[in-house]
């Protein structure tokens, strides 16, 4: 899959989030968004996946030279798309598991044998050291942060998209699990050649990840972009050094 980003403006309420990204992802291809606080990355990633509330006023977001501009979330979500949010929802009644192979049997319209799923579930779980219980457990619920982060790793690794944005997959988790998470979706990733977008506010988590491409962000742009080099310039510099004086 190859999605391209071509001059894209959002606008909130009136105020534009987004004014003029542009950014290309081809297969396989392990991108980082890096950016301060309101920079506009979460919002990126959501009018990619097609959240409804937001409105594109200019550009176009492409999947294979075709636009999904007009797409659904769940049509985006067939093409091979997946978003872990920065907060997951917490959603009673549905079990963890149900919600899984529900999500699964729609987006590869097969049926799944619920033993063999198990199996593939259990694999992960023992990999990302999710400890018993939120397997049982309706979606999220109860959840604390650091299993929401899991379960969505654990999501992305039972889904196989083609290109998977993971937005701020470090917050909220203690430093042993930002390890255990950040080396298990890069090696979800690679095993299954998924193209990967990762968003951070924090530097830490690159620590234990090797990205190809780095973007910063600010203010609704991409200001400065290039290999891991940038985010050490960033260590030293802060991100005050990539935002240009407003005139
Ligand atoms: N639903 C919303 N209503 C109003 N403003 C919003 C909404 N979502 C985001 N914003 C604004 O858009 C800007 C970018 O937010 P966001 O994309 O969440 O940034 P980041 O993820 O980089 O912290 C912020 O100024 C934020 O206040
Ligand atoms: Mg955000």
């Amino acid at each position: 899959m190859k999605l391209e980003i071509k001059d894209l403006h959002v606008e909130i309420d009136g105020k534009e989030i987004e004014q003029g990204i542009n950014l290309v992802i081809n297969d396989g291809e392990f991108h980082v968004i890096m950016g301060p606080n309101g920079s506009g990355k979460t919002t990126l990633a959501k009018v990619v996946m097609g959240y409804p509330s937001l409105r594109v006023t200019k550009g176009d977001i492409l999947v294979d030279g075709q636009s999904i501009r007009e797409l659904s979330a769940d049509k985006r979500a067939r093409l091979g798309l997946f978003l872990q949010f920065q907060n997951p929802v917490e959603i009673e009644g549905v079990g963890f598991v149900n919600f899984l192979r529900a999500a699964k049997e729609s987006m590869t319209d097969t049926t799944i044998d619920i033993k063999q799923f198990m199996g593939e579930i259990r694999s992960y779980t023992e990999k990302l050291a999710i400890t018993n219980g939120i397997i049982g457990r309706s979606l999220n619920q109860g959840f604390s942060g650091g299993e929401k982060k899991k379960g969505e790793v654990l999501q992305m690794a039972i889904l196989k998209p083609k290109l998977a944005m993971l937005d701020e997959p470090d917050s909220g988790l203690d430093i042993d699990a930002v390890k255990v998470v950040a080396q298990n979706i890069q090696e979800i990733a690679q095993k299954d050649k998924m193209a990967l977008l990762v968003i951070t506010h924090y530097s830490r988590i690159l620590s234990y990840m090797n990205p190809q491409f780095v973007h910063i962000m600010a203010d609704g742009r991409i200001v400065a972009e290039g290999g891991r080099e940038l985010v050490m310039k960033l260590e030293k510099d802060g991100y005050d050094s990539f935002v240009k004086p407003k005139k």
